[in-house]
């Protein structure tokens, strides 16, 4: 989604506001730019495409030369994207950026336009601009004032960056929903969607939050309220290295992160191990609390939502509880049948995804408790959930994710295991075993890493397909699903994810000798019944690969091509067997061409619904 990016120093601010949006690349977006006091007077630069195509535009067109500006990277949602529906958006005297939908923009743009006022785009977001100029002007150039006055009437989401052109030397900033952060250096000050546009010059910022406005100037920021009182500010510091936001000689992102993941595990699962055994406390998990909840709901989109079906099948494996799985953007609109007793497990990278963080509220106002597991620190989902488990894999910035999944499954067990526990249904020995099995992921991860190639090959052999199906039982099944996804967000070749067992009632009519199989059987009391399933659509003519362990093989000739994992307990196969499936996807991907790391369409972080 959009990426905003703000500021006012003593250094070049077109650079400055450029690193941040490349930074904030990451998002998704499909266009790009920014506004810059040059002098007193405000430039301003933006083009469709790429930050590439912005910098080749400033080239031939000149660059703005300033200290102080706001920069954008947006994916559109009001308008096509073209040179003048990217931001910044103007209106008289003032300049924005946004991120975010003005839900009434229809109304307050024909208000504006009865009071003389003419539109150049077609954006919710110069309606912004030019109520804040309307504001302005009737408030005699009180700009704190004209943004109090504005802000009352939006509704919708938004997070916005703002110049005066009488104020040259201030950048303004405010947010409901969409996220924004106030960056603090010294002698400059930032403002930006997330810390990864700034950790390059700070690593202090302060959280902004609904209601607040900040005023930059370059010896300070400062906080008001509505009622323009000065709010005191925790000054936050980011643990997130610059360098983890880099590719450190990686071809992409994804690989760099997929390479990252044993010791994402480490970072996540070391802490919250005491004795041999997993301890939630400090995420406000015990022992006596799990025993009160009666049934567990978890809620997520996308990847992290194939998480919570991993989790599934291991806390009603090992605790007995019933776990129901659902997308965040059905479970909101569904009235669903959630209540006090009931636990709400939300999962999310970013913590800002607006269906997830929207079944949070509606779970808490329904007499849920929440439970949050979420990488991206001081992300809304974390400030509103009544528990937090942050998993520490670090900035993700491939759109794709893989460390942040693996984290998310990580999380899951030792949360499973500690349930399983505290409901009596295994003992402490048992919990002991697991959690230490759990503790060696790590090194056969790296061992599957080391043995790369295999992936290669595999996804030299899909790259010619159309169209391809992922399949599995059980946890197996969960798998498919990630995998699935993982291959057709970068790759663009259209997959499905299938329950073996449910091919004969309709999808196996789709099978042809141009329609790979990519069957994951990792499960021993599930082997046999999988191979059937192989041989079935072997039968029909497809290419099968197969994702196994070494310890069960089928009989020569079931499988075109074969993955083989390290012996690994059953429960804990995820972990590893999704290694391949990442690699795959994203050797495919790269054999194919594809904007691996931005893959089209696509944003990281989906702030609206
Ligand atoms: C796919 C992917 C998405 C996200 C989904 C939820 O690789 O990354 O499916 O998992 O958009 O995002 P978060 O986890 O930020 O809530």
């Amino acid at each position: 989604m959009c990426g905003i990016v703000g500021y006012v120093g003593k250094q070049d601010a077109t650079e400055v506001l450029m690193n941040g949006l490349a930074r904030l690349e990451y998002r998704g977006y499909d266009s790009a730019g920014i506004a810059v006091f040059e002098n007193e007077t405000i430039k301003v630069a933006k083009s469709k495409g790429r930050l590439a195509d912005l910098a080749e535009k400033m080239k031939q067109e000149g660059k703005p030369s300033g200290h102080a500006g706001i920069g954008h990277t947006r994916w559109a949602t009001h308008g096509e994207p073209s040179d003048v529906n990217s931001h910044p958006h103007g209106g008289g005297t003032v300049t924005i950026v946004h991120n975010g939908i003005i839900e009434n923009y229809k109304v307050l743009k024909d208000f504006l336009i009865k009071k003389g006022r003419v539109f150049e785009s077609e954006t919710d977001t110069e309606v912004v601009a030019q109520l804040l100029d309307y504001y302005y002007v009737e408030n005699h150039g009180n700009p704190v004032e004209a943004i109090v006055k504005t802000l009352k009437d939006l509704e919708g989401s938004y997070a916005l960056g703002v110049i005066f052109a009488d104020f040259p030397d201030r950048v303004f900033a405010l947010r409901k929903e969409s996220p924004l952060i106030v960056g603090i250096g010294e002698g400059e000050n930032f403002i930006a969607s997330d810390v990864t546009a700034i950790l390059q010059y700070t690593k202090k910022y302060y959280l902004l939050e609904a209601g607040e406005i900040a005023v930059l100037s370059k010896q300070g920021a400062a906080v008001y309220d509505l009622h323009y009182q000065k709010v005191q500010k925790e000054l936050k510091i980011a643990d997130w290295d610059v360098s983890e936001a880099e590719k450190g000689g990686y071809a992409h992102y994804m690989l760099k992160e997929i390479h990252e993941q044993p010791e994402s595990i480490r970072k996540t699962i070391t802490p919250r191990i005491e004795n041999g055994l997993p301890n939630l406390e400090e995420c406000g998990i015990t022992p006596e609390k799990l025993l009160t909840f009666r049934k567990i709901h978890v809620v997520a989109c996308g990847t992290a939502m194939h998480a919570g079906m991993v989790g599934k099948y291991v806390i009603e494996k090992l605790a007995k509880v019933s776990v129901n799985v659902d997308i965040a953007s059905e479970f909101r609109y569904r009235e669903p049948l959630v209540g006090e007793g009931d636990l709400v497990i939300i999962i999310s990278q970013s913590g800002e995804t607006a269906d997830s963080l929207e079944a949070l509220r509606l779970s808490k106002k329904l007499g849920a408790k929440t439970l949050a597991i979420v990488n991206a620190k001081g992300s809304s989902i974390a400030r509103e959930t009544d528990m937090l488990i942050y998993t520490h894999a670090g900035p993700e910035i491939a759109v794709a994710s893989t460390k942040a999944y693996m984290v998310q499954i990580a999380v899951m067990y030792l949360f499973a295991f500690e349930l399983a526990l505290a409901k009596g249904q295994i003992d402490e020995t048992e919990c002991r075993r697991l959690t230490s099995v759990l503790q060696e992921t790590p090194e056969k991860i790296a061992e599957i890493l080391a043995n790369k190639e295999k992936a290669q090959m595999i996804a030299s052999e899909l790259i010619t397909a159309d169209s391809l199906l992922y399949i599995g039982r059980g946890l197996d099944y969960a798998l498919s699903m990630e995998g699935s996804l993982k291959l057709k967000e970068i790759s663009y070749i259209h997959s499905e994810s299938y329950a073996a067992g449910e091919l004969k009632h309709g999808t196996i009519s789709l099978i042809t000798e141009n329609m790979p199989v990519i069957a994951v059987a990792t499960q021993r009391n599930l082997f046999e019944k999988t191979i059937s399933n192989i041989k079935e659509v072997k039968a029909r003519g497809a290419k099968v690969i197969l994702v196994s362990r070494a310890d069960y093989q089928p009989e020569k000739d079931v499988a075109d091509m074969q993955f083989i994992l390290p012996d690994e307990e059953d429960l804990l196969m995820p972990m590893t067997a999704v290694v391949p499936l990442q690699l795959i996807a994203y050797y495919t991907a790269v054999l194919k061409g594809t904007d691996v790391d931005k893959p089209r369409n696509l944003a990281k972080s989906v702030t609206v619904e």
